[in-house]
């Protein structure tokens, strides 16, 4: 995920293009009056606002960004994408698509991954898109790999109708809380600190964070799932951190990319599975200390991206009361759709 904010200051457009109007900047102004008439509510920060539309609550500038995606995005029955609510494995996911899909064209050592940060490589539908043609992955007819924290039911049109496939991760929402309260304090933001954990656990709860509510999100791409298995495939984070090689292969060959017999004996998916680990990601120059991207303004260094992908960590932050409540709303939430009994 990448919130932006500056992205939907004019100043900071203008001095990245410098040139005519973006599609987006042409009808911006649109999407800003359609956006003042919609429900705003204090956020998790004191002067972020998240706004209600279509049953998910948004930031102004990401949803500015979907509207001009549901407009503008055309998506090719070719095109891929990781389709994911933030923070529950997007870095993971964008590595390993992009890896599986241009692996026979670098050996061990020229991967790009090695000196990029993954967010370079598989653009968002609903920021890169909008805020920022000019860059390369953008230009690029031939890219095939998108990436999108939109909600299942606001998808642009275009998606649903390509038949392109998609793959959903999903994770345990105390984890998901852990990793976006303690990933909003690396945000270069100019809206005020974040709301300590127990208010932002109890929007969080509420279903009011960026893209939320989290479980509605789940439940979206799990019931397109089961309407087209062949479509959708649906990863939990959990069981592909503990075993990541099968799910790895298993992956490959939904995307049309399978390991040949001659790669699985030359240990290929073994190498892939390292190189997009979150051990070496973390570790790479790239995505050290203060270090961004190259491609784009950003609002997070590359490192805030791997903090410690660790099961469980939740119980370093949350009360076995809260633990109680969020578990409680899920297993309400999930009760006869067949979701907690899946682990493929
Ligand atoms: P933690 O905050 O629990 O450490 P996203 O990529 O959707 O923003 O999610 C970030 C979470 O995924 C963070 O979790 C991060 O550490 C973890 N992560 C990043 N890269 C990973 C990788 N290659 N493998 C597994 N987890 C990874």
């Amino acid at each position: 995920m990448e919130p932006d904010k500056t992205l939907n200051d004019t100043t900071a457009t203008a001095t990245v293009t410098d040139t005519a109007p973006t599609e987006f900047e042409k009808n911006q102004k649109r999407y800003q009056d359609t956006i003042a008439k919609l429900h705003h509510q204090k956020g998790w920060r004191p002067k972020e606002n998240l706004i209600e539309f279509g049953g998910f609550w948004w930031q102004q500038h990401l949803l500015e960004g979907l509207l001009h995606a549901q407009e503008n995005f055309k998506a090719r029955p070719e095109d891929f994408l990781v389709c994911i609510f933030p923070k529950t494995g997007t870095t993971w996911l964008k590595a390993l698509t992009y890896a599986i899909v241009d692996r026979s064209r670098y050996d061990d050592s020229s991967n790009p991954l090695l000196k990029r940060n993954p967010h370079e490589f598989v653009p968002y539908v609903e920021i890169d898109f909008p805020f920022f043609p000019q860059v390369d992955v953008i230009k690029d007819k031939g890219n095939t790999l998108f990436a999108t924290h939109i909600p299942y039911g606001l998808l642009p049109e275009s998606i649903t109708n390509s038949g392109c496939k998609m793959v959903y991760i999903w994770r345990d929402p105390k984890d998901t809380f852990t990793s976006m309260w303690t990933f909003l304090h690396k945000e270069r933001s100019q809206d005020g600190p974040v709301a300590d954990l127990d208010e932002a656990f109890d929007l969080y709860c509420k279903g009011m964070s960026m893209y939320g509510p989290y479980l509605d999100h789940v439940l979206g791409y799990w019931k397109a799932y089961e309407e087209n298995p062949k479509r959708i495939m649906f990863l939990k984070y959990e069981e592909m951190r503990a075993n990541p090689v099968p799910y790895v292969k298993r992956l490959a060959e939904f995307m049309g990319y399978g390991f040949t017999a001659d790669e699985e004996e030359n240990t290929v998916v073994e190498k892939v599975v390292n190189l997009c680990s979150f051990e070496t990601l973390k570790n790479l120059e790239a995505n050290k200390g203060e270090k961004d991207r190259e491609d784009r303004p950003a609002v997070y260094a590359n490192s805030a991206y791997f903090r410690k992908a660790k099961v469980g960590d939740w119980q370093n932050y949350l009360t076995p009361e809260m633990a109680a409540r969020i578990d409680g709303l899920m297993e309400d939430k999930f009760k006869g759709t067949g979701l907690l009994q899946h682990d493929k």
